[in-house]
């Protein structure tokens, strides 16, 4: 690979032990991948987590959190001071909610554990947005921005509603990139790579949030890792809708970019958005693809009480918890079941300053921040049957919590909620 003189001095050492880590490890990663160069990146999403039980021990020991970032960030064989982060950099989503730790059942130990890595990760300069949606907290990188970010919701949004450029980075890659303000060029940050492959004609109308999930459902799981491009989208989709879709299509199958002709902002044309070349394959959704996916999507569940509604995946916006706040206000959540809200702690404090807050609470639900159920693991002690309005979290829970889980719209889950029933179906 490559390197400018600025690199070659970085791994040199010149800025370093911390940077010199930092950029053996992209030059060893960029080699891997076949990149020829780097590329410079002001943008960067990454974790320092160190929640989990195993990293426990790097953090108590004499090398602290600078342990943690040296082998888990750095892939370092030795401990190295870490400096502060070269670029603007931002925590995703993390294990534990500083507010609800006891409500998510989080041991003491691993909550000081939490609190000590956060303190760190702000002295190196990294913004604690802990989301997994960076776009939503004020990190909206611009059209054409080279960025290394980690979280496929995040990356596939990035990629395709605001034609930012990044791949799906890992906490190593990220790492290494907060500290030189390089990722390796290849993939996604390629013109060449960023053109269709799979034509999407839709048959049936997509308006609704959960019909953008499912519809993102379905897509991921015959495109894979391709580039699709929908046909027949007949009213422009809002930010939510696009995250639920692509959160959906990034986890049923591993897309990274899909272009909407007209809409999304590299493909003004159906003939831009496949670079001038014909689609590898075309597909239609259709009545039939649609019934199918939601009834794939729902088969890990068949038990009807619900004692877990689970919101929030990706996190909520202020829209979606005041549309979950309407759907509440004056109702109580049934005794033999919970309701979890997620938010960036951001959107929480303005959910606070709103009142909204203060109106799932009396009805019995809780707003949290920072974490999910299927990433972070928590949820309510015995949960079995869970019902979601996202078809990330339904694909996931199943498979990670070992529930059942109902996938539905927002009202049908909060629906739930209060009635302790799934009474949801395809409309
Ligand atoms: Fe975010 Fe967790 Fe869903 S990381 S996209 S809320 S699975």
């Amino acid at each position: 690979m490559k390197l400018t003189d600025q690199e070659q001095a970085m791994l040199d050492g010149r800025e370093g032990a911390g940077v010199q880590r930092a950029m053996d490890l992209l030059v060893r990663y960029g080699e891997a991948l076949g990149a020829e160069r780097l590329v410079d990146t002001r943008n960067v999403c990454g974790t320092v987590g160190a929640s989990t039980p195993f990293l426990r021990d790097y953090a108590t020991g004499p090398g602290g959190m600078d342990a943690v970032f040296s082998e888990f960030n750095l892939d370092s064989p030795v401990v190295v001071k870490i400096p502060v982060a070269k670029v603007f950099s931002c925590q995703l989503i993390q294990g534990v909610d500083s507010t609800y730790w006891k409500t998510q059942g989080v041991a003491p130990e691993t909550f000081e554990l939490h609190k000590k890595q956060e303190a760190y990760s702000a002295r190196i300069g990294i913004q604690l947005m802990n989301t997994c949606t960076p776009y939503q907290v004020g990190n909206v990188p611009v059209k054409g921005e080279h960025c290394a970010w980690m979280e496929s919701s995040a990356v596939i949004y990035c990629n395709s509603v605001l034609g930012a450029r990044t791949n799906t980075e890992g906490r190593e890659s990220t790492g290494a990139a907060m500290l030189t303000g390089k990722i390796p060029y290849w993939g996604y940050h390629l013109e060449e790579n960023r053109y269709g492959t799979h034509l999407v004609a839709l048959e049936v109308d997509v308006r609704s949030t959960a019909d953008w999930g499912l519809l993102g459902y379905w897509i991921g799981d015959k495109v894979q890792e391709r580039i699709p491009v929908l046909a027949g989208v007949r009213e422009v989709p809002n930010m939510v809708r696009f995250k639920h879709f692509g959160a959906a299509a990034s986890s049923s199958g591993g897309v990274e970019m899909y272009h909407i002709p007209g809409i999304t902002p590299e493909a003004r044309t159906l003939d831009e958005a496949f670079g001038g070349v014909k689609p590898q394959e075309e597909l239609k959704y259709g009545p039939a693809e649609r019934k199918a996916a939601y009834e794939k999507i729902n088969s890990a569940a068949h038990d009807t009480d619900v004692d877990y509604v689970m919101l929030g995946c990706p996190h909520y916006n202020i829209e979606q918890i005041w549309e979950a706040c309407r759907l509440l206000e004056g109702k109580r959540v049934h005794s033999n079941c919970s309701l979890w809200i997620f938010t960036p702690r951001a959107i929480r404090e303005l959910a606070d300053k709103n009142g909204y807050t203060r109106i799932i609470e009396e009805a019995g639900g809780v707003l949290m921040s920072d974490t999910c159920s299927a990433l972070g693991q928590v949820m309510p002690k015995g949960t079995k049957v869970t019902a979601v309005d996202s078809a990330k979290q339904a694909h996931y829970l199943p498979a990670i919590m070992g529930v059942q889980t109902w996938f539905g719209t927002t009202e049908e889950c909060i629906r739930a909620a209060i009635t302790g029933k799934w009474t949801g179906g395809l409309q």
